[in-house]
């Protein structure tokens, strides 16, 4: 086959035959660079004659097979464990805790006998030793490592090690030499994946493949990836807190709801002792501008802290300013708060955060930060030891949420003393007893009442 150029978009994988500025698929400037073309695989335009489909229920169920990795937070995570004949990709930050956790689950694997092939293309067998030692003293036999970039060597490795388990840190750094282009660049991601998972799925092993992230915080690379591979993980978290969240973005042998809640310590990362509580600060009075929301992820509920500084533009455009909080929902809300309630937040400038580093997705804790950007302008703080939750509708009606039992039943095993939740959700634990339960139906009744009645529970 003849080598053309060809010109490769580094955002979406588009190519072109011809230089652009703009890559017409995605949009982006810039992107596109001289690439080379695959070697055309002979196998690829060939198909075995003998393959024929079959009906579905003629089709042997096999049942699918876990090798637990002892973490129990990933575990869960993952479903019941990684799954024999799957690739897993883990992203996340520069500094999070990628090849820490990955490292940890070699260990862990090795302990239980199975055999694991640690790739680092980015760290020496000796930093990794060291790493290793940091993490746990014992270093169990079965764990090989291996520093190499070149693909076709970390494929003769695996074939010559036979591992049950593979972590390849990072998928980013490493190339094929079958292809020109620098390693980094779409086609190497998407031909070193690939080759990998071909392996992977012919041999029935697991692998965990570790993908550096944008500025964006997506996974470098072709959105292909992300097809290709059977689960995605993303390790996250506020590098200035111990508090490490696993999340899963994609997954095809489980739920994508469950969390990991890790705290990275001196010896690696551990399973947060007691989540609901890990994630709001400390102190007891609270301050105009904090609110606590029962937040629920997965099977549990977690006690967020939500802050809020808002304060009067000093000129021009208002300043917005989010963390953790999806700013379109942000800003829909500020909206609808300053048409239903005329607070004229248009000339304010409004920082939302949650603490700990953790990242809102559910609309359940749109009331608390509608309380809390309500608290800071009003310089009113809201009472301490109360949990606030709800979805905001545009036009100001609270709508129910899922779990208001469970999360009564955290706020009150945490020591809060009352709560408010929307009042079209129908409460049956026997803890509304003990709780002071506040239903809502509108945005303007948490206005008009909230601060003062819950100065009352206070009292
Ligand atoms: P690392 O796993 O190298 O991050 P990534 O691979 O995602 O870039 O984690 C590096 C950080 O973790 C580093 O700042 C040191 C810290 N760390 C600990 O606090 N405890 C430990 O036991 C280890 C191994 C690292
Ligand atoms: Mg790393």
């Amino acid at each position: 086959m003849q080598k053309a150029a060809l010109y490769e978009c580094q955002s979406c994988g588009s190519r072109y035959p011809k230089w652009k500025g703009q890559c017409e698929a995605c949009g982006e400037w810039n992107t596109l660079i001289e690439t080379q073309e695959i070697k055309e695989n002979k196998l690829k335009n060939s198909y075995n004659k003998d393959t024929k489909s079959q009906t579905l229920a003629d089709v042997e169920h096999e049942d699918i097979l876990y090798y637990k990795t002892g973490i129990t937070e990933l575990d869960n995570v993952l479903g019941k464990g990684l799954v024999k004949g799957s690739m897993v990709l883990l992203g996340g930050e520069p500094g999070i805790g990628k090849s820490t956790l990955s490292l940890q689950v070699c260990q862990e694997c090795a302990q239980q006998g199975l055999t694991v092939l640690y790739i680092s293309s980015e760290e020496s067998e000796s930093q990794i030793k060291s790493r290793a030692l940091r993490l746990d003293n014992e270093i169990p036999e079965n764990v090989w490592v291996f520093s190499q970039t070149n693909m076709m060597a970390i494929m003769k490795e695996c074939e010559r090690i036979n591992p049950d388990i593979i972590l390849l840190d990072s998928i980013q750094v490493v190339n094929h030499p079958e292809l020109t282009s620098l390693e980094g660049t779409v086609s190497q991601v998407r031909y070193c994946a690939t080759t990998l998972i071909n392996w992977v799925k012919t041999y029935n092993k697991s692998a965990i493949m570790i993908g550096h992230i944008t500025k964006d915080g997506q996974i470098a690379g072709p959105k292909v990836l992300e097809h290709l591979v059977d689960t995605i993980l993303y390790l996250e978290g506020d590098r200035h807190f111990n508090n490490r969240i696993l999340r899963c973005h994609k997954n095809r042998y489980g739920s994508t709801d469950h969390i990991g809640l890790f705290e990275m310590k001196e010896k690696g990362l551990k399973a947060i002792k007691d989540p609901s509580q890990a994630f709001i600060e400390t102190s007891q009075d609270s301050t105009p501008g904090s609110v606590i929301v029962p937040y629920s992820q997965g099977n549990r509920i977690i006690l967020l802290e939500i802050q809020a500084l808002v304060i009067e533009s000093g000129y021009g455009m208002a300043k917005r300013n989010f963390v953790g909080i999806n700013p379109n929902r942000a800003n829909l809300l500020i909206a609808a708060l300053d048409k239903l309630c005329h607070l004229k937040l248009s000339a304010h400038d409004i920082f939302l955060t949650v603490l700990g580093g953790f990242s809102i997705t559910d609309p359940s804790a749109d009331l608390a930060i509608a309380v809390a950007i309500i608290s800071s302008l009003k310089q009113q703080v809201v009472t301490n030891r109360i949990g606030i939750c709800g979805e905001v509708g545009l036009t100001g009606e609270i709508r129910p949420i899922s779990h208001v039992d469970k999360r009564i039943i955290e706020l009150n095993k945490c020591g809060f003393k009352g709560v408010i939740v929307p009042k079209k959700n129908i409460i049956t634990t026997s803890d509304k007893s003990t709780m002071n339960v506040i239903q809502v139906s509108y945005i303007n009744d948490v206005l008009e009442h909230s601060f003062k009645r819950l100065s009352k529970i206070h009292a």
